[in-house]
């Protein structure tokens, strides 16, 4: 029987899905902000340094959420995956999971560590942060290039996550997608019990 729109038991709780949705959404924003920036031409008038403020005060805002999102996920554990789940989809979705928290982590340390070494202020919506580093080119440039290959990368496996999440709702009908979908109805569930008695 399908079990699209049933909102599973064994589920995350409000917050972790508000993160994640939240996460979703300003990261989806970044990398447009941040894949447009690099082709604005520089000059008296551009609108460059603006955007690229824009794209450094929401990486950084990013930053803190997926830190927050990484504690709460060690904090309130993650759901068991539905009985009848083969082991190498259990298997797939562990390794991917982690892949996006690794370039969840990257993305923002390397734009903040090139930042900090760049010749350029580091402003936070509009505050200028201080800087304790001397301009290193070289440090900037290792940054700029973790921090342009990471992103394509990133970019994979969101395609593919997404790919995954879309076959769960349409094909498999698991429940699996139910499981990051706002529980409107039981918002009890947002203390952040644990979903999986305390494993993660
Ligand atoms: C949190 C997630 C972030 C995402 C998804 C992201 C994404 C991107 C993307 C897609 C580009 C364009 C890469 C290219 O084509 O060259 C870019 C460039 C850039 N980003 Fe980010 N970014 C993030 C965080 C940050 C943070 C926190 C900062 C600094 C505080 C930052 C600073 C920059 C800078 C300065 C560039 C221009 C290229 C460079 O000099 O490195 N980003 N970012
Ligand atoms: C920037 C985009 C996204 C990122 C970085 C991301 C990241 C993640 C991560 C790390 C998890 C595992 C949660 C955990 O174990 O703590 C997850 C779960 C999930 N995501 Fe996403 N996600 C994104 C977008 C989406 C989109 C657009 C959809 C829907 C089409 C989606 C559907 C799901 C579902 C259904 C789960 C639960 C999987 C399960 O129960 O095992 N995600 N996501």
């Amino acid at each position: 029987m399908s079990k699209i729109g049933k909102k599973p038991i064994n589920s995350f709780n409000n917050t972790a899905i508000l993160l994640h949705w939240l996460v979703a959404f300003l990261l989806m924003v970044q990398f447009l902000i941040g894949l447009d920036m690099v082709d604005i031409p520089k000059g008296p008038d551009s609108p460059r340094p603006f955007w690229f403020n824009t794209h450094k005060s929401i990486g950084i805002v990013l930053g803190c959420l997926i830190l927050f999102r990484l504690y709460w996920r060690i904090r309130s554990g993650v759901p068991q995956s539905p009985a009848g789940t083969v082991s190498w989809e259990r298997i797939a979705a562990n390794i991917s999971h982690m892949l996006l928290y690794f370039c969840m982590f990257i993305m923002p340390v390397s734009g903040l560590v090139g930042s900090l070494f760049s010749k350029y202020d580091l402003l936070f919506l509009g505050i200028r942060i201080p800087k304790f580093f001397e301009h290193d080119a070289l440090i900037k440039e290792l940054m700029t290039n973790t921090h342009q290959w990471t992103a394509y990368i990133f970019l994979a496996i969101i395609s593919i996550h997404i790919l995954a999440a879309v076959k769960h709702l349409v094909i498999d009908c698991d429940g699996i997608f139910e499981r990051m979908m706002p529980n409107f109805t039981n918002l009890s569930n947002s203390s952040g019990e644990k979903t999986n008695g305390g494993k993660s």
